[in-house]
């Protein structure tokens, strides 16, 4: 396998997440034991990337120290006698190169992807949103699909999809498919966060991809679009109105995309988490059982859930 190289777009200010997100960035916020930037790392290092380009901005900076070796802690777990916790930070040692740089102004996604450039040059790379983590643990390998897939098929963009409920369709990218949908398919549209009469499908841009460098040349004429953004989906649209060959993978059904946007998405994925832990499930599992009965009466009393 050839590609090795990962950008991972973190710049995003988590306004969807406040209080939580005032001086922490929404990609360090747990999920079960461990914080978001690491399953997402974690998945990237099990389909085989060996560089991470993170592109970081205001108030990022403990996702750099997160994945720095601590020495001090270290010394001290070792000192002190304590293997067990020792172990957890067994992911400092994995076989990566981590490399950051900032997106000095917030103009979207596709502007983010945009200033890995002059660090990923003119080689193939994977673009994996930092704010999204695919199946429970790391137990995904789409990314290492897509890859094997783009060098087969000799693709310029390959995109990983989840099929999401109708209306839902105005919160992603969504694909107009060219032919039959199978695991694989052929891109003929992709058209950012329709409305949902307008949606050429319900088949949903889930936060993975694989490019070709030609998406830094698309990206540069790119206009901004829904937001006032650079959006990486009207590059990716450029691509293919110019020839581009563009290929769709769907997620399977044990890959789902936990995002970690929003308040909603968030509980759901912590819990979801939490409940699979091997040591602390089972008796959180009892222990929600306990709780359920009585916290029916007590959300009735809350104002509604925020979107
Ligand atoms: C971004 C992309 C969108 C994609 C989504 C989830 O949107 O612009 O096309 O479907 O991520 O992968 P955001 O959630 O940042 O608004």
């Amino acid at each position: 396998m050839t590609i090795d190289i990962a950008v991972v777009p973190v710049a995003g200010l988590g306004t969807r997440l406040l209080p939580a997100t005032k001086s922490q960035p929404k990609e360090m916020l747990p999920v079960g034991r461990k914080p978001v930037a690491q399953h997402v790392v974690d998945e990237l290092a099990g389909s085989g990337i060996r560089r991470l380009l993170f592109i970081t901005g205001k108030g990022k900076h403990s996702i750099e120290n997160h994945f720095d070796i601590d020495g001090e802690l270290v010394a001290y777990l070792r000192e002190t006698g304590r293997e067990r916790e020792l172990a957890e930070l067994d992911f400092e040692r994995q076989d990566l190169e981590f490399f950051y740089t900032r997106q000095r102004r917030q103009l979207g996604l596709g502007h983010a992807v945009l200033c890995a450039r002059p660090l990923v040059g003119d080689q193939p790379f994977v673009v994996a949103l930092g704010d999204s983590i695919i199946g429970i643990n790391a137990q995904s390998d789409i990314v290492r699909r897509m890859i094997e897939t783009f060098e087969a098929s000799r693709a310029d963009v390959v995109v990983a999809f989840e099929e999401v409920p109708r209306e839902e369709v105005f919160r992603y990218g969504i694909a107009q498919p060219r032919g039959p949908v199978d695991d694989v398919f052929e891109l003929e549209r992709l058209v950012e966060k329709p409305e949902i009469a307008d949606a050429p499908s319900n088949l949903a841009v889930a936060a993975r991809y694989v490019f070709s460098p030609v998406i830094f040349d698309k990206l540069v004429e790119t206009q901004p679009g829904k937001g006032g953004e650079i959006q990486l989906t009207d590059a990716i649209q450029l691509v293919l109105e110019s020839g581009g060959k563009g290929l769709g993978l769907r997620l399977r059904s044990h890959e789902r995309r936990f995002d970690i946007g929003n308040f909603e998405s968030y509980f759901r994925a912590f819990f979801e988490f939490a409940l699979a832990d091997a040591k602390f499930g089972p008796r959180l599992q009892q222990f929600v059982r306990t709780l359920l009965p009585t916290c029916k009466l007590s959300a009735s009393q809350d104002s509604p859930a925020q979107a």
